[in-house]
């Protein structure tokens, strides 16, 4: 297992980062005793990055986890959950107000069985609460020795940036990390968030890195999913944002260039993904010790550049405005710096 630092913060985390998700999800997921083997064969092979939320499985998950980590050596392991969903059906019980955030790191630590997160995200933005409120809530749980590091997830580029520095204006804490929808399918983030996460110093976790298994090979063939599949369970949601015929023949490409290698197309996948160095770690669901196995195998391969850029442009992303734009003027307008300067600004 390699590790990587979370953005310019000095936490090192295992490059493969463990999604919990699937525990005690009852249509999808897996039961007690198959996330506590996940776990232990995900810390056995080195991986120290576990991230959960208090949605999942209403709760279940941090629950599952937390007796997973019993007998662990906590320290030894970083733990992310977040907070924004709606927990209750009273009025604050959602969002990112002071009060919320407050008494939703509570419930997680409480049942997770932890005195501490290593990583606290907000999992979404709040258009009703002051972004100052928020970070300075954020703040206050690293004071108070809940929390090490705060993160985002779900936010846009402009978002991030208005809250690091409405931190920095109030003596609070800067996101280190951002935790967003990012695979060889959907890779909407290298418009804006990505390039404004490396601005901003901060590693960039990608959800559903595997596009939720399709990009497993294990959807081949099918011209919609199988109602019994995960993604069939999720049509509503998944067919819209995967299926796709572009995104299917991209698969088969992902294949090939697995069965070339002699890897799995999950290997493959998650390779593309660390290939790029403003990615710290995919965040991997599995329902089983053999999913999670063949994700660790991602642990140390890296893809070299020939394989990495035919699977980039298998199904280019058209970045559009501005960068257009700047690929028209940037380079006749700047031609005077023999060196590349050290500040200079990574454009997308
Ligand atoms: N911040 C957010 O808004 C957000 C949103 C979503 C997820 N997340 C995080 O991201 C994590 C991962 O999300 P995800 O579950 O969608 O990710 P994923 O890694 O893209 O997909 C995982 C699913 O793929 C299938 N799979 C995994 N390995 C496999 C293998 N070797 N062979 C065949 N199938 C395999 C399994 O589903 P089946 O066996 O059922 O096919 C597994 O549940 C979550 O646990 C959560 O921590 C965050």
């Amino acid at each position: 297992m390699k590790y990587r630092y979370l953005g310019r913060s000095g936490l090192l985390v295992s490059r493969i980062c463990l999604g919990t998700m699937t525990f005690g999800n009852k249509e999808w997921g897996c039961d007690q005793s198959a996330s506590t083997a996940i776990v232990d064969a995900f810390i056995d092979a080195g991986g120290n990055f576990i991230d959960t939320a208090d949605l999942y499985s209403g709760g279940v998950s941090e629950e599952m986890l937390g007796r997973a980590l019993v007998g662990k050596k906590r320290d030894d392991l970083v733990i992310a959950t977040k907070c924004w969903f709606p927990t209750g059906d009273t009025p604050n019980a959602r969002g990112l107000s002071r009060k919320h955030i407050f008494e939703a790191v509570d419930a997680s630590l409480k049942r997770m069985g932890l005195d501490y997160v290593d990583l606290y995200q907000i999992h979404g933005p709040d258009p009703y609460t002051p972004i100052a409120e928020t970070m300075k809530a954020l703040a206050d749980l690293v004071r108070t020795g809940r929390v090490r590091y705060v993160g985002c997830s779900n936010l846009y580029g402009w978002q991030i940036v208005q809250a690091n520095m409405t931190a920095d204006a109030i003596g609070g804490e800067r996101f280190i990390s951002a935790q967003h929808l990012y695979n060889l399918v959907r890779r909407d983030i290298e418009r804006e968030i990505l390039p404004a996460c490396d601005d901003q110093g901060m590693g960039m976790i990608c959800w559903s890195p595997l596009a939720s298994g399709l990009l497993t090979g294990k959807y081949r063939g099918q011209s919609e999913p199988d109602p019994q599949s995960r993604h069939g369970k999720n049509a509503k949601a998944y067919l819209s944002r995967y299926w796709w015929d572009e995104a299917l023949k991209l698969v088969d490409t992902v294949v090939e260039v697995a069965d070339e290698l002699g890897k799995s197309p999950t290997q493959v996948a998650l390779a593309w993904l660390l290939g790029d160095d403003r990615v710290t770690a995919p965040i991997v669901g599995a329902r089983s010790v053999d999913q999670i196995t063949d994700s660790l195998g991602a642990g140390d391969f890296d893809l070299a550049p020939e394989a990495r850029d035919r699977l980039t442009e298998a199904m280019p992303l058209q970045l559009g405005y501005p960068k257009e734009w700047m690929e028209g003027t940037f380079p006749g307008t700047f031609t005077h710096a023999e060196v590349e300067p050290r500040h200079a600004q990574r454009l997308p």
